[in-house]
């Protein structure tokens, strides 16, 4: 008989299985709270998006937890890191909201890929490749709302706004980068050079933030990833 896939890669697993634990956690959030921080500000156009969006984050969550079941990793039901976002997000209004929200991408999104070049297996890849990639939309959508929400500020309220995004951002990735050590380690990548991949990704979040309105960032997509039957089938059972 061949060894399951946890056998096959046990060095692989040691190194990332918490973290993935942690990050299955942080993707499977409810929507509640952002659709009713978007009625308040007004923004019922956003609701059918944004539940598309939490939507995918909640198949972002499934996905993982199939990994985690794969590699006979505990699911977690709580993380500090998980429940620093979660109030940092409720602190405020939509636009709070939403910018927590990047930086919780930059940090995702610099993960997944990290784990799509480096995991043992090609079931594996195409999950972390397939996460990778929604996050990346995921960026184009939150800058088109972000755009939309800022247009009536004016440009020192929304560099006030920015320069608080900034240092969140990057004190995030710092933490997340020593938190996870272990699991970045393992994809091949030391803390410091996530740290920059996180920092770099923020600077071009910004001038896409700061600038002036582009129109065709205005229009809020509609449409997001269709369900992965494939991917499902590339997962050993
Ligand atoms: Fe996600
Ligand atoms: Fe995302």
């Amino acid at each position: 008989m061949s060894p399951g896939p946890r056998v096959a890669n046990e060095q692989w697993w040691v190194g990332v299985g918490r973290s993935l634990a942690t990050f299955q956690l942080g993707e499977s959030g409810g929507g509640r709270h952002i659709a009713a921080a978007a009625i308040a500000a007004g923004r019922t156009d956003l609701l059918e998006p944004l539940a598309l969006f939490v939507r995918e984050e909640q198949e972002h969550a499934r996905l993982l937890g199939l990994v985690l079941d794969l590699g006979e990793v505990d699911r977690i039901g709580e993380h500090w890191t998980d429940g620093a976002f979660v109030d940092m997000r409720h602190i405020g209004g939509l636009r709070t909201e939403l910018l927590t929200l990047l930086v919780a991408e930059i940090v995702g999104f610099q993960y997944y890929a990290a784990l799509a070049d480096s995991a043992p297996t090609p079931a594996l890849r195409s999950v972390f490749s397939a996460i990778r990639d929604d996050e990346a939309l995921h960026f184009a959508f939150l800058i088109s709302v972000m755009n939309s929400l800022f247009a009536g500020w004016s440009r020192p309220r929304r560099t006030a706004a920015l320069g608080v995004f900034r240092v969140v951002a990057d004190a995030s990735a710092v933490v997340m980068a020593i938190d996870h050590r272990h699991a970045l380690g393992t994809a091949g990548i030391s803390p410091a050079r996530f740290v920059t991949r996180c920092w770099d990704l923020r600077r071009s979040l910004i001038d896409r933030l700061s600038g002036s309105i582009y129109p065709e960032l205005l229009s809020v997509p509609h449409s997001f990833s269709p369900p992965r039957a494939t991917l499902e089938s590339a997962l050993p059972h």
